[in-house]
């Protein structure tokens, strides 16, 4: 526990998931004393991480130095961290951080360990935790819960512990539409948020007002609502990066968009877990031919990032609409014992999968690129931190291997809530390009439906130098107009597609997530850098 004079009184965290539940949870024990607000834009168990199906990655015996993919007893593979660490490399395509990837796997044994000590865990194979595959990954190292609901029972956990805590300070439904700041030009610091209600006004209630604090953490996850096929739920509009652009923080990496590979082609787009494949199901085109072979020679089990980009490749090529999951070797009862959840879904759309294929489409899924920050969760700005998928630690590089974004939360939000308790050290200072995004003061009036359609065409999973212009020039034209709950998160979502479209401009080559037909190779003459940009003007 802090005992230094300094250490912040009054903390703000943002977002309900993982990482922002965890943040809540690890501050209350780093920092006993200080007053401890968590703000949610809708109810607790709204979040990214409710949904989450695969699991977290962990490896729970070795250590960092062992040789990776070491044969097992039984001609399997024996895991290591360093194993762990190098799928995470390599999934990262060249751009992902060693140390910050070393730091996240090597966390992952202590973070089954908290999560137990706060009532939580892993679903357990003859007496272990029970381990599933997922692509790019060399070993079965994905832990789960309630066979594919692991989110969700994380979420549930952690909102206890935090609703138990009668001192944590909960105000749900209520939007951050702000940072507030404080101090001289030179010394600005971050000094709480400008909030709204999210539902209708509530008699008595102010409409808006202001929140001060030593401290903000935005854990406010990512910005599947780019797009129009995401598997993100409602309330994923990019909030944080927005907010944190507009009082002059750093952003990273914001070309790098993962699109999922299985979403069921169905409204709403649900994830179909890539256990799925990992238990051995295989995707079929129309005519029921395996196609992915053609394209990686590890097929269904490549990385995301190919199998999402193979997909929609083999779907332009044959003008057909979706492809076809069939796990219909693995039979019925299997099926409905290892993926509970997923059963109730295809059966709720009329979709037996233990018989027939079920049609499946990419649907974007996780943002890599987010708030610059290092590996203590501080970002360019004093006073503000970021954790989770509203933060870019380098952990993912071009693309984040399956499974390591609720580790990911987990392990960052500890470190955040030990950095808030520690005397504060230099506040890092993040290399950036200066970027003028703001909106023309009269410009076309536009809704959220054609950004998306915009975004999915021309700077979706597959880009080219045509196309990110004419992307940039209709996002530079839209000028945002209301002021209701949705409209604001529309505004947010323009700058984030903004910021998307320049860095996917500039980046000329292909690399992890970030596809150019015009470049489709990484430019091998450069040490891949991130492309990280900062507000030009001065924020007023
Ligand atoms: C999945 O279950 O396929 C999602 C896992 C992830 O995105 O990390």
């Amino acid at each position: 526990p802090a005992d230094h004079p300094d250490a912040p009184r009054r903390v703000i965290v943002v977002g309900g998931g993982v990482a922002g539940l965890a943040t809540v949870l690890r501050i209350r024990r780093s920092l006993p004393g200080a007053q401890l607000t968590l703000i949610t834009k809708a109810a607790l168990e709204e979040s990214n991480t409710w949904y989450a199906q695969g699991g977290m990655a962990a490896v729970l015996s070795g250590a960092p130095g062992q040789e990776p993919s070491e044969p097992g007893p039984r001609g399997g593979v024996r895991d290591s961290v360093a194993a762990h660490v190098a799928d995470t490399l390599a999934a990262g395509a060249g751009l992902a951080a060693p140390d910050p990837v070393r730091l996240l796997c090597a966390g992952a044994q202590g973070q089954v360990s908290w999560l137990e000590s706060v009532g939580f865990r892993f679903d357990s194979a003859g007496g272990a935790p029970a381990s599933g595959r997922e692509a790019a990954h060399s070993a079965a190292r994905i832990l789960r819960a309630g066979g594919d609901a692991t989110g969700r029972a994380l979420a549930a956990a952690l909102i206890r512990a935090v609703r138990a805590d009668a001192s944590v300070r909960i105000l749900e439904s209520t939007v951050v539409t702000d940072l507030l700041r404080a101090g001289t030009p030179a010394k600005l610091r971050v000094s709480g948020v400008h909030v709204r209600p999210a539902g209708p006004a509530t008699a008595g209630e102010p409409a808006a007002r202001e929140i001060t604090a030593d401290a903000v953490v935005l854990a406010t996850g990512g910005a599947g609502r780019l797009f129009e096929h995401t598997t993100n739920p409602a309330v994923a509009t990019g909030d944080g990066v927005a907010v944190a652009w507009r009082a002059g923080a750093v952003v990273a990496d914001a070309e790098f968009f993962q699109f999922h590979p299985t979403a069921l082609d169905v409204a709403g787009s649900p994830l179909v877990s890539e256990a799925v494949r990992g238990e051995g199901a295989v995707l079929r085109d129309a005519s029921g031919t395996r196609f992915l072979s053609a394209y990686h020679p590890d097929g269904e089990l490549a990385p995301r990032d190919v199998v999402s980009r193979s997909i929609a490749q083999h779907l332009a090529a044959r003008g057909e609409r979706c492809v076809y999951l069939d796990a219909t070797a693995l039979g019925g009862p299997f099926l409905a014992r290892r993926f509970p959840s997923l059963t109730s879904l295809t059966a709720s759309h009329g979709l037996n999968w233990a018989r027939e294929p079920i049609p499946v489409v990419p649907a974007a899924h996780y943002w890599m690129g987010g708030i610059r920050t290092d590996t203590s969760g501080r970002t360019s700005l004093p006073g503000l931190y970021a954790v989770g998928e509203a933060a870019c630690t380098g952990v993912h590089g071009a693309n984040r291997l399956a499974s390591n974004s609720l580790l990911e939360g987990l392990v960052f939000a500890g470190r955040t809530a030990e950095a808030l308790a520690a005397p504060e050290a230099p506040w890092p200072a993040f290399p950036a390009h200066p970027l003028a995004l703001d909106s023309p003061d009269a410009g076309e009036p536009f809704d959220r439906a054609q950004l998306q359609r915009l975004m999915t065409r021309q700077a979706g999973v597959l880009r080219d130098a045509a196309g990110l212009e004419l992307a940039a020039k209709q996002l530079a034209a839209y000028a945002p107009v209301g002021s209701t709950i949705e409209e604001l998160e529309t505004v947010n979502l323009l700058l984030c597609a903004r910021l998307l479209v320049h860095a996917a401009t500039a980046r000329r080559e292909s690399r992890g997530a970030h596809h150019r037909s015009d470049f489709p190779l990484a430019d091998p003459r450069k040490v891949p850098g991130s492309t990280a940009y900062v507000r030009a003007s001065t924020p007023e």
